[in-house]
């Protein structure tokens, strides 16, 4: 029998409480949530013609009109009429085109002679008919000078393993450099926009706060590849491409060709929290490189007395994303199409960095920032320990530091997520609030998306809710994997060129975030909070009201493998007598969504029937084993 004490609203859940993590992991960015569809599209790769196959007589050149992407691709007369010059793009494992689709070709081009022309299509290259093209298009150069061009192709077939070919048309050579394609249909219809669908299931969890862009890319796999959001703003035909540090893993799984081409950089970032209703988390280097690879070593680190830059990069960004047009930072918002700030009030330094390496860099940072923008709140970390002599000495640095938010990450397994229901009660109540900002129930032995897993993390997330008063942001991670190029698992959303499916565990997340409330209320189990201890049948709960509306919330979470009645007495609440239910239930643990069947396991919404009595409104239910049910 469970008690919640409905008019006695306790602690205010944070806007921000359910939010979103993304980095540039498992082909998330290019290949992934960026739209475009063509890799290597400047020939910036270290090997330049990586994601290309050239024909016929095609030559690269380096003195290009955009000094930080100078190379480009020369077509000239193959010399026979039966032979052609030209190119094909093999894009992000295929170029992924739906049927009735429009496609937006865009390249930057010059003919030597004044004029030349190159055909452009779209191509089926497992073809078994004649013709491997089924999108064609002639793009006529018009001037000896740079200029941009554009035409559309039109899909007339879904398939996720096109390709972009590109031909001389005629024998005047012609240049070419940016070669880029994007779906017309873009989310919220960008040029420079996102994959629609993908775009949508971050917008449809209802996130609030949005965190990139990592995670260990923000380091770099050395300091020479670290993030550096400058060299990601301005034309995307100048944002010089970086190294990714999820290009090779502990799991071995190798990308040879894996880069970031930065066509996705915190403008966008900034504009697709806006898109999606969250906060902008950004998270910028410390001074330190990738602590996986560099663990303590001094020499992969800045000096302290050298960090002005890294710092500069903070008090920069600062201004990027909330001065006014008149500052160098907020003019060049303003340039990309932002005028209005974007309303900046977090910024996280560092990321799961821990030792005095980490705290001497920090404090500095935290300096500066604080005596420049005092509101503007700052996310230290504590390593990559969740419990443990590491975890508690980086939560004392960062509380002497006065960080205002401490960044937790736990990857961990399903006794982990079962024990720890009780984990934030004891938490100090006067030092940083938490930040859960990197977690997933990791199966022992399975380690991927399967429902038994999504479940527990429910029943933590009971945890995090009842102490929301010290808990103020939380997310999943890593959110996105190309199933052809993940190097992580598991993941919130996977996806190949033109399907997705959501995991369990997104609709975990979207089940909270949608229903956050706005006040903890208090709930007990025999006068104790429910967190599957012993004596509560493997059940856990919360419950929140949304004083707006007055509406009561709770969640229940049967992590136990039977069915368990369930009695829930709405103390306060007279009158009521139904309550509108969403259920996550199986057919089985193992049990997860699919790209061939992406809804397999989906929220179910019904409704129970409740006794209204004088002093409370009452429910009584059965919770069928390993399931999640909001009242
Ligand atoms: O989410 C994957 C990685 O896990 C992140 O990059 C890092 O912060 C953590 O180690």
């Amino acid at each position: 029998v469970m008690d919640v004490n409905t008019k006695k609203a306790g602690a205010t859940v944070q806007n921000t409480m359910y939010g979103l993590f993304f980095e540039d992991i498992n082909y998330a960015a290019d290949g992934g949530l960026y739209g475009e569809l063509v890799k290597n599209r400047s020939f910036e790769f270290p090997q330049s013609f990586m994601g290309w196959q050239t024909f016929g007589n095609v030559e690269l050149k380096a003195d290009g009109p955009f000094e930080r992407c100078p190379h480009y691709v020369v077509l000239s007369d193959p010399q026979h009429v039966e032979r052609r010059t030209g190119l094909v793009n093999e894009g992000y494992f295929g170029i992924g085109v739906e049927k009735g689709e429009e496609y937006r070709f865009t390249v930057w081009a010059k003919a030597p002679k004044g004029s030349g022309r190159i055909t452009v299509q779209l191509i089926n290259p497992a073809t078994m008919g004649e013709h491997q093209d089924f999108a064609s298009v002639r793009l006529d150069v018009k001037s000896a000078e740079w200029q941009k061009y554009e035409v559309r192709l039109k899909a007339n077939q879904t398939n996720n393993k096109a390709q972009l070919r590109i031909f001389l048309d005629g024998r005047n050579t012609v240049c070419l450099e940016h070669v880029s394609l994007f779906p017309v249909n873009t989310f919220k219809g960008r040029d420079n926009g996102m994959r629609r669908d993908l775009a949508q299931a971050l917008a449809d969890v209802h996130p609030g706060v949005f965190r990139f862009p990592g995670g260990c890319i923000v380091e770099g796999t050395d300091l020479a590849t670290r993030y550096q959001w400058k060299n990601t703003i301005g034309p995307v035909e100048n944002r010089p491409i970086n190294g990714n540090r999820w290009q090779h893993t502990f799991t071995h799984r190798f990308f040879p060709d894996y880069y970031q081409s930065y066509g996705l950089g915190f403008f966008e970032y900034f504009q697709l929290s806006e898109d999606i209703g969250a906060e902008p988390l950004p998270v910028l280097n410390v001074g330190m490189s990738c602590q996986f690879q560099n663990r303590n070593n001094a020499k992969w680190h800045v000096p302290v007395n050298e960090l002005k830059p890294y710092i500069d990069d903070c008090l920069d960004l600062i201004e990027f994303a909330n001065g006014d047009t008149t500052t160098t930072w907020g003019r060049k918002r303003a340039e990309m199409g932002h005028p209005a700030p974007f309303n900046l009030k977090i910024i996280g330094v560092g990321n799961e960095q821990w030792d005095t390496l980490y705290f001497e860099r920090l404090a500095p940072f935290v300096k500066a920032i604080k005596a420049k923008h005092p509101d503007i709140m700052i996310v230290g970390t504590s390593g990559p320990d969740s419990e443990g002599k590491m975890f508690e000495i980086g939560w004392k640095a960062m509380k002497e530091l006065k960080a205002d938010l401490v960044d937790e990450h736990f990857y961990r397994n399903e006794e982990w997520f079962l024990k720890s229901g009780l984990r934030y009660d004891n938490y100090d109540r006067k030092g940083p609030k938490v930040f859960a900002g990197e977690y997933a129930c990791h199966g022992k032995g399975k380690k991927w998306n399967h429902y038994e897993a999504s479940i527990y993390e429910a029943a933590f997330m009971t945890d995090m809710e009842r102490n929301a008063d010290v808990v103020w942001m939380t997310a999943y991670a890593p959110l996105f994997a190309h199933v052809e190029g993940w190097q992580w698992r598991p993941d919130l959303i996977w996806y190949d060129n033109t399907r997705i499916f959501k995991s369990v565990s997104y609709y975990v997340q979207q089940m909270y975030a949608m229903n956050r409330g706005t006040n903890v209320l208090p709930m007990t189990m025999d006068g104790k909070f429910i967190a599957g201890r012993e004596g509560q049948d493997g059940l856990f709960a919360s419950s929140v009201v949304d004083k707006n509306d007055g509406t009561v919330i709770v969640k229940v979470i049967n992590t136990s493998k039977t069915e368990q009645p369930v009695t829930i007495n709405l103390n306060g609440l007279t009158g009521a007598t139904t309550a509108a239910t969403i259920t996550l239930s199986h057919n089985g643990p193992d049990d997860e969504n699919t790209l061939d069947q992406p809804e397999k396991i989906t929220p179910k919404n019904g409704t129970v029937s409740l006794t209204a009595g004088k002093k409370a409104s009452v429910i009584q239910d059965k919770l069928a084993p390993l399931s999640f049910r909001l009242y």
